[in-house]
């Protein structure tokens, strides 16, 4: 019975969004308790060497695992860094009230929208509800203000340059963005956006210019853009990082909002170190995050998801 319950949630947790749709998890149901593995065969070793965006997705996919658990009523403890790669051991404790059925209905509705946000502001006191949010795990967020905008879309222009001439990691992003159908990851061509003049550059999908979406009506206005930053800079902290981002993005979709992360800023080492300085060397910078109101109504198509994650 409680095996059941378990992979469920994990069936749930396939819908976490992970870098370049690597999906670099692996779920155990091992008698009463679900385990997560990183699977470290998914590393991108050009654009992620040290595996923090891969522990930072399989963070994504823990939290989404247990809002899954808490909306079926479900009470969990969690062990965290377990042994290794086995990141977490979640076991169902008992019952309690359902919660958070908000964000358990935002999983499946939840995709990275890469067009340019409208003006409209963002409601008032909605990155303040997402600071509670990442803080209850430890992590923190810098909203960058017009002041260190500047600062951050010159940080994200010069993340974009160092990418475009690195050969290596050009050849790992062809790899990931064009994907056989049959290994149901990767970046789908669909869910990327043709170039149009930004506010604070996004990373760019396909240079060969074979995008799927159209950008739309919108120019960014609104956008608010977020740092997610940790104290310490260890895999405890790029889970915990994980963990909040999910928390983040599942609250923005819940409230109707739309979100893209942008976490190239955060693996090129240089401009990592200016994203630092813009943090007042005060911690690190695990993910940026932007968000907006939609444009368009227009919905951006889901990507794919591998089956074959969960065992036991
Ligand atoms: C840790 C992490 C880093 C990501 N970095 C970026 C990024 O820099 N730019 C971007 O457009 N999308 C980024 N994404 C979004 C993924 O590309 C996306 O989740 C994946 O392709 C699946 O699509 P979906 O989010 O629509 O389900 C990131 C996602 C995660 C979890």
């Amino acid at each position: 019975m409680t095996s059941t319950i378990l992979r469920s949630a994990a069936e749930t947790a396939r819908h976490a969004p992970s870098i370049f749709n690597t999906q670099p998890w692996r779920w155990e149901v091992r008698g009463d308790a679900l385990e997560l593995h990183a699977d470290r065969s998914r590393l991108l070793p050009v654009t992620d060497p040290e595996g923090r965006m891969l522990t930072v997705s399989c963070g994504v996919a823990l939290h989404h695992a247990l809002v899954a658990l808490a909306a079926e009523g479900h009470r969990t403890s969690v062990e965290r860094g377990v042994d290794g790669d086995l990141l977490a051991r979640i076991t169902v404790t008992g019952t309690a009230q359902p919660t958070g059925t908000n964000l358990r209905d935002a999983i499946p509705e939840r995709h990275t929208d890469r067009r340019p946000f409208a003006d409209t502001p963002v409601p008032d006191g909605f990155v303040d509800r997402l600071r509670d949010v990442a803080e209850a795990r430890g992590v923190y967020v810098a909203e960058l203000d017009a002041d260190s905008l500047v600062r951050f879309q010159v940080t994200a222009a010069r993340a974009g340059e160092l990418d475009e001439n690195d050969v290596a990691y050009q050849a790992e992003l062809a790899e990931w963005t064009h994907r056989p159908a049959s290994s149901a990851d990767g970046v789908a061509p669909g869910s990327t956006v043709a170039p149009t003049p930004r506010k604070v550059p996004l990373r760019s999908f396909f240079p060969d210019g074979a995008e799927g979406l159209l950008p739309g009506p919108g120019h960014d206005g609104g956008a608010r853009y977020l740092v997610l930053w940790t104290v310490g800079d260890s895999p405890a902290d790029w889970l915990a990082a994980g963990e909040a981002m999910s928390a983040a993005l599942l609250a923005t979709t819940a409230a109707g909002l739309a979100v893209s992360p942008m976490t190239d800023v955060v693996e090129v080492p240089a401009s990592r170190a200016m994203l630092h300085r813009l943090l007042d060397n005060l911690g690190e910078a695990q993910v940026a995050l932007r968000i907006g109101v939609p444009a368009t109504s227009d919905a951006v198509p889901p990507t794919p998801r591998r089956a074959d994650v969960i065992a036991g």
